[in-house]
């Protein structure tokens, strides 16, 4: 059985400690998930903290340890290599394992702090000629999976509304340096499921439009004057299927930072989509609600509900959504094994990579479109 070598740089939360967690659904890091692999050997890790790296060799004593990137490029030449360092080392993480060669990187989420960032990732992977699997982890689990094969069954869909409830600020511009608010953090995750719902075969594309041409302006693009005088800003980069989004509900801090928002849109295959994100709340919450003519489809954070029009045990003569009790949901989501098992299989040549630098920079030009409005 050949097996794939692989090293992870980032042996923080998502590279290692949340695999230690008993209330998640393990595995829940790129340590464990590769670990459990049989198809995997990992080999190195590296951390920039000495303590991260530490904890991690004392429980990994079969990988080798660094304690920057470049060392580790120097010495080992690994198949795959995971990128799960904070959102500010992305670019350069990302960048030097691309520059390394490996088969195949992995990169956490979001793909970058921002699209102008995102898109030299993007360079570099083209001319390198490195596929790139982004961890937006929904495109694997087994109950977005089901989700979004019962949409044929809900009829003409009517609305999706997707909203992410956390305590976190919504968007702070001293935070843009460090991507720690949750329009990027989280959000990505949020439009990246909306994404995946909403497209077809193919994952829908960006285009650069230019704001001086009246016509590519449609829909409630809150427009500004501001934009129109700044050389600079001509050129904006949309995403074909969420574009020119109204947004309601802006809701600031006594900072000013932003709290609260809904941002609305229209595309062909749903008239009415929402996208909502507070960071007013004391819990943490993360829904899809999917309506169509025929049923209804909600998921969030462990839960799937399946609804169908059935006749109506409240009202003589009319139809109701009852439980669809002939899918049998399931018990696992296997998001973290599925993403490996991807990458494996996309090695062997039996698959496409099922989230890609595309998709994640997909999601981030939404949001970046987003953000020039509340911001
Ligand atoms: N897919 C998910 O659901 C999910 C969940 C949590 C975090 N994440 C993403 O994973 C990434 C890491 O988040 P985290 O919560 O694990 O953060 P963390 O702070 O717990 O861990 C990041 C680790 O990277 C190390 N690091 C930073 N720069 C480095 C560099 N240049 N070289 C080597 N190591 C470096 C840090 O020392 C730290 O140990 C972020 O992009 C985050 O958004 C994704």
């Amino acid at each position: 059985m050949q097996k794939y070598t692989a090293a992870l740089v980032g042996l923080g939360r998502i590279g290692y400690s949340l695999g230690l967690d008993k209330n998640r659904e393990q595995p829940a890091s790129h340590t464990m998930a590769l670990l459990n692999n049989p198809r995997i050997n990992l080999i190195a890790g590296c951390d920039t903290d000495s303590i991260a790296l530490s904890k991690w060799q004392d429980a990994n004593k079969k990988a080798v340890g660094y304690s920057d990137s470049a060392n580790l490029y120097a010495r080992c030449r690994p198949d795959i290599v995971t990128v799960a360092v904070n959102e500010n080392a992305h670019l350069k993480e990302a960048v030097e394992a691309i520059h390394a060669k490996p088969k195949l990187v992995i990169l956490e989420k979001p793909v970058a702090l921002n699209l102008l960032e995102a898109e030299k990732i993007q360079q570099e992977a083209e001319k390198f000629q490195v596929p790139v699997l982004v961890n937006h982890e929904r495109r694997f689990a087994e109950d977005f999976k089901l989700a979004k094969s019962y949409m044929k069954k809900i009829g003409e869909i009517q609305s999706i509304r997707a909203e992410l409830c956390s305590s976190l600020c919504v968007y702070n511009p001293a935070e843009e340096k460090t991507g720690a608010y949750s329009l990027i953090h989280d959000g990505t995750h949020l439009v990246d499921a909306v994404l995946f719902f909403l497209e077809d075969d193919l994952p829908s594309t960006l285009k650069k439009i230019s704001l001086e041409n009246p016509s590519e302006k449609k829909g409630g693009l809150l427009s500004r004057a501001s934009d129109l005088n700044n050389s600079e800003k001509k050129i904006k980069t949309v995403n074909s299927l969420l574009r020119f989004p109204i947004v309601t509900g802006v809701f600031r801090d006594e900072e000013k930072n932003v709290r609260q928002f809904s941002a609305h849109y229209s595309t062909s295959k749903c008239p009415d989509v929402t996208i909502g994100i507070s960071g007013r709340s004391r819990f943490f919450g993360f829904e899809i609600s999917i309506t169509g003519t025929e049923g209804r489809i909600c998921i969030g954070n462990g839960y799937l509900k399946l609804y169908h029009r059935e006749k109506s045990s409240l009202y003589s003569g009319f139809y109701s959504l009852l439980n669809d009790r002939s899918e049998s949901l399931p018990k696992k989501t296997f998001y973290f094994s599925n993403m490996i098992q991807n990458a494996v299989d996309f090695l062997d040549g039996k698959a496409n990579l099922r989230s890609t630098l595309q998709t994640g920079i997909n999601a981030l030009s939404v949001l970046e479109e987003i953000k020039e409005i509340i911001k």
